[in-house]
């Protein structure tokens, strides 16, 4: 009996699964298992051996019962063990990063160029993208008749009937600032100011919005060497590379004198290079600040002169990365913007312990 006992007690012990268990009880306790066999002996037994031997069978019988169960539970919670083990999650890594939009061309150059113009100590400036006929026009010497105020070309505010004052203009270029930045802080100075301006136009190279990024420098005696040499600094280090300047006489009422610039580059295989070749590409207004627009802004032209220029954001974009359509900044999607190389955003989610 004793090893009988210690037989099946011991395989249930080593059963490695369920199904090993399962075999063991039917071969144990199962209608022809070894246990069951041995008690239907008992009928032939003796009323004394029965005695003794009935209990005892029924006892290991229990026992063994009792063992399958209880090896039962061990492999199951082995088995749920090895599933937390494998399947364990450590909450407090950090969480993956997500891609989410794309800086916008404009922002990103926006960005470059006051860097750059930052390193030569030029703060940045702002004014109201609606602006004053004022601040837009007669501040910066540009006569009542001037083409640049017909309707055709600005947007105008309505007026109020009975409001004979002058409308209200969405800015023609950011020159405005020029005025309220040294009415505000007088001179000397050196600022730019980038922003919004608008002109009705609309085709391949014209947006009514675009951007514009101004330049102003007063002081006792800046002159136009100093404009040439802060607009080549500026290209070179914006293109990367060293650009040659062009300056063609020109003519604003708001600079004398005045000058257009143009930038050094090929027009080889349908794509502009800058920096290279012997073609030229107008980037700029610019010229020396005329004494009407000092006096207006409340500048003393015999005591201070220096130089202004006006460029355009979008053109210097649109160079710098090979973008041939200027609607394209104002009409597109990511696809568009990650096809010219603008990459996304990195925005650290929760938990991202950054
Ligand atoms: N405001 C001029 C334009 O929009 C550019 C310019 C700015 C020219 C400053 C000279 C000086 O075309």
């Amino acid at each position: 009996m004793d090893s009988l006992r210690a037989t099946w007690l011991e395989r249930i012990g080593n059963a490695g699964d369920e199904a090993a268990l399962e075999e063991i009880r039917v071969a144990a306790i199962g209608k022809k298992g070894e246990i069951s066999l041995k008690m239907r002996e008992l009928g032939k037994m003796t009323p004394e051996e029965r005695q003794t031997a009935g209990p005892a069978l029924n006892a290991l019988k229990d026992e063994v019962n009792s063992a399958l169960a209880a090896k039962k539970q061990a492999l199951a919670d082995a088995a749920l063990d090895a599933r937390l083990q494998a399947e364990w999650l450590d909450v407090t890594l950090p969480a993956r990063h997500r891609r989410v939009g794309t800086i916008h061309p404009v922002s990103q150059v926006t960005e470059e160029v006051t860097a750059i113009f930052a390193d030569m100590g030029f703060s940045v400036a702002e004014g109201p993208q609606i602006e004053t006929d004022w601040y837009n026009f007669d501040a910066l010497n540009i006569p009542g008749h001037h083409p640049a105020r017909a309707e055709m070309d600005t947007f105008y505010t309505h007026r109020a009937e009975g409001d004979n004052r002058p409308p209200h203009v969405l800015r023609t270029h950011t020159s405005p600032v020029q005025i309220r930045h040294m009415e505000a802080h007088g001179a000397p100075c050196r600022v730019i100011a980038p922003g919004r301006v608008y002109r009705a136009d609309y085709d391949q190279t014209h947006t009514p919005m675009f951007h514009q990024v101004e330049g102003l420098a007063i002081d006792r005696d800046l002159s136009m060497a100093n404009l040439k040499w802060v607009l080549e600094e500026f290209f070179t280090a914006y293109f990367g590379t060293k650009v040659k300047t062009r300056f063609r006489a020109s003519h604003f009422p708001f600079t004398e004198p005045s000058a257009e610039v143009d930038i050094q580059c090929s027009f080889e295989g349908g794509t502009v290079k800058v920096g290279e070749g012997d073609g030229w590409l107008e980037v700029l207004g610019s010229g020396m600040v005329h004494p009407k627009v000092l006096q207006a802004a409340g500048v003393d032209p015999a005591e201070w002169q220096g130089f202004a220029f006006g460029m355009g954001i979008d053109r210097i974009a649109m160079l710098k990365y090979g973008i041939p359509d200027l609607r394209a900044f104002f009409d597109s999607d990511l696809r568009w913007l990650r096809h010219y190389g603008f990459s996304a955003l990195q925005v650290p989610a929760v938990h991202s312990g950054v």
